[in-house]
């Protein structure tokens, strides 16, 4: 991304007669660094494979950086798109109202909220509105806990199915349909990056309000859904909802 950019910057700066010799030295040198990228993807998804995926990823989730607010994109999404073998996935088609459409949480806080979890074997993270599955499966890749995604565009499940089985990940499942009608028993954990506004939102925190009568669980949140659950007299905010971080809310009882 930054060498197409500087490709471009290039091309409008340099003289005219400086511009092809240049250009092909910076092409090759992007040649050079995509090669070492596709070496380095690799080796990952050996360590993924041996089950050592989260010594493999350490270097780069947890760099002692502040966890950045906001949406935006960073490199940590290019290594984990690069590291994740998604395929192309199919055609996804029109959703209904108030079902948001796919857009990954961005990497960095996919990793500052599994830090924050600290999650164990018993633990089960279902990600309500899942899309193509990062959090289902850097929870299985980074915790021993289950990660298991909720989806209702059937390309995605699709996709995040066919990942999980190329890097050999046991504990990352993925279940094509509508949230409203997930087996919310299973869970220790539910994650939403706002899937879906108004009354689905509503029936699906309903379902959850139900089950925290007979149990204990968190729910985490990103985007504009947190001031919706901070406003839910069942879940108590673990930190400030406003901070630009995945929100973790923990059930009253
Ligand atoms: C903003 S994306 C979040 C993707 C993923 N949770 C992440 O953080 O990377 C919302 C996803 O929810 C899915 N979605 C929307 N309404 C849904 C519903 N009623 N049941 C299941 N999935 C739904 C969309 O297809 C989309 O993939």
């Amino acid at each position: 991304m930054l060498l197409n950019s500087l490709l471009d910057r290039l091309d409008a700066l340099a003289p005219a007669e400086d511009k092809g010799r240049l250009a092909r030295r910076a092409r090759a040198i992007r040649q050079r660094l995509e090669a070492a990228n596709a070496l380095r993807f690799e080796a990952i998804r050996v360590a993924i494979r041996r089950g050592e995926g989260r010594d493999a990823l350490a270097a780069f989730a947890g760099d002692g950086e502040a966890c950045r607010a906001g949406d935006a994109y960073d490199w940590r999404d290019e290594l984990v798109a690069g590291v994740l073998p998604f395929g192309e996935p199919g055609e996804a088609a029109a959703l209904p109202p108030e079902m948001v459409f796919y857009q990954p949480t961005p990497a960095r806080h996919v990793f500052d909220l599994l830090d924050r979890l600290a999650l164990d074997a018993d633990d089960v993270l279902v990600d309500l509105g899942s899309g193509l599955g990062h959090v289902p499966l850097l929870t299985a890749i980074c915790t021993p806990a289950r990660g298991i995604g909720i989806e209702i565009e059937p390309a995605y499940v699709a996709a995040a199915h066919a990942c999980a089985q190329a890097l050999q990940l046991g504990n990352a499942q993925f279940v094509q349909g509508d949230a409203r009608a997930a087996d919310f028993a299973v869970g220790s954990v539910f994650y939403l990056y706002t899937p879906f506004t108004g009354s689905v939102l509503r029936s699906v925190l309903d379902a959850l309000r139900c089950q925290a009568a007979h149990r204990s669980f968190r729910v985490c949140s990103f985007g504009p859904c947190t001031a919706v659950l901070a406003a839910e007299p069942w879940l108590a905010g673990e930190d400030a909802a406003a901070s630009g971080r995945v929100a973790i809310f923990h059930t009253r009882r």
